[in-house]
């Protein structure tokens, strides 16, 4: 039998009665927008993620769109990202009329370096007269957590916002706190193959604060005021559909157990992999843990990455590049006139990345044949 590189069929099987239930309560209500799945389900989400807010959205993007718009971005205005991440994180940026700035990676996480972050912060505040700096979007790269301690303050005592890109961590602690209760705002996505995904598209935003608790609630129905068809500024369609939501519901009953499988799944690649030459695993920065939205190693080049991935394709066993093209060296973005060499440690590890077979019902014999193919 051929192995799955995300498993949603197992996953199902231990969600049917309930996942079906849920969907039957919403044809029965009928409330396809707005029913009562969604309070419940950001009421659920919010609590486990130890934070007062929870705003249900249409997806991941919507939420990064909604969080910045309520955050007051616009022209002239620059936000610090990462380069290695996938496109909607930097691209919400530009839809709202700002800069992106790309800030290198760390080699080991691959999330934002807060060195280069201090360094790029300057350079703006210093070089760049056009542009005023706003904020930032870290990003929990693969399911970890960024470097928060390091990078809160760098923000915050520059007077910039922090937003949370969780799209890929939801589920995730940084130094105990879950990832979505740091940042002014965190977003996170349920596309269907994040640790928590819907059967669609569906994504939520979380905030401490009632004031942008409010505005996100606004923005996501066109700038509503106190009934729909009042506009009091511009929004977006950022609704989260009724039918999703009691996906979620159903979904999130597994979840915490389905975390623990992750782990598993982890230590035991940590432990199979170990004999792979050339090849790096993954490391989780102590005190932290990952959801592992993906198993991501190292080649040592990218001629040995595609040697290696041959050797899977050969075996049937599929795996995949992300991100093979760092945002700033994307067509989209050449406008900002970066070039090859702007972020070293990004462009030496989008060569040498590659991802593995990961979902929670991954058995050790499969694990197994994949490190087998991998030494063949
Ligand atoms: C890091 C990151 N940010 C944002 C998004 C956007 O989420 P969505 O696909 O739900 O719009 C994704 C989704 O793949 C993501 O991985």
């Amino acid at each position: 039998m051929s192995i799955p590189f995300i498993d949603l069929k197992s996953q199902y099987k231990e969600i049917e009665s309930a996942v079906k239930e849920g969907i039957d309560g919403v044809l029965e209500h009928g409330a396809y927008i707005m029913g009562p799945e969604i309070s419940d389900l950001e009421a659920r989400l919010s609590s486990f993620s130890s934070v007062r807010f929870g705003v249900g959205c249409g997806s991941g993007t919507d939420a990064l769109i909604m969080a910045l718009m309520a955050l007051g971005v616009g022209p002239g205005d620059a936000v610090f990202t990462s380069p290695f991440t996938f496109m909607a994180t930097a691209e919400c940026i530009a839809l709202v009329g700002a800069t992106p700035v790309f800030v290198d990676v760390d080699p080991v996480t691959y999330n934002l370096d807060p060195e280069d972050l201090r360094r790029k912060i300057a350079d703006v505040k210093d070089n760049r007269s056009d542009l005023t700096p706003k904020g930032v979007i870290a990003v929990d790269i693969f399911g970890q957590p960024a470097d928060y301690d390091a990078i809160e303050p760098l923000a915050h005592n520059s007077g910039l916002f922090l937003v949370v890109d969780a799209a890929q961590s939801f589920g995730a602690t940084y130094k105990g706190k879950p990832v979505c209760s740091l940042g002014d705002i965190a977003c996170t996505s349920f596309f269907p193959a994040k640790p928590l995904g819907c059967y669609g598209d569906g994504g939520m935003v979380f905030a401490h604060n009632e004031e942008l608790h409010k505005l996100l609630l606004s923005i996501r129905v066109h700038g509503m005021g106190e009934d729909r068809y009042e506009n009091v500024r511009l929004g977006i369609n950022g609704r989260i559909d009724s039918i999703q939501a009691a996906v979620l519901l159903a979904k999130f009953e597994i979840f915490p157990g389905e975390i623990i499988k992750r782990q598993q799944v982890a230590d035991r690649y940590e432990a199979l992999l170990a004999s792979v030459p050339g090849l790096t695993t993954p490391t989780v920065a102590e005190g932290n843990t990952s959801v592992w939205a993906q198993y991501c190693v190292l080649a040592e080049n990218s001629e040995h990455r595609t040697e290696l991935m041959g050797k899977l394709s050969d075996a049937s066993i599929p795996s995949a590049i992300y991100y093979p093209k760092p945002l700033h060296l994307q067509k989209a973005f050449a406008n900002l006139k970066y070039t090859e060499g702007d972020l070293p440690v990004c462009e030496n590890i989008a060569n040498r990345v590659f991802a593995l077979p990961m979902h929670p019902y991954l058995g050790e014999e499969d694990q197994a044949n994949i490190a087998e193919a991998l030494k063949g």
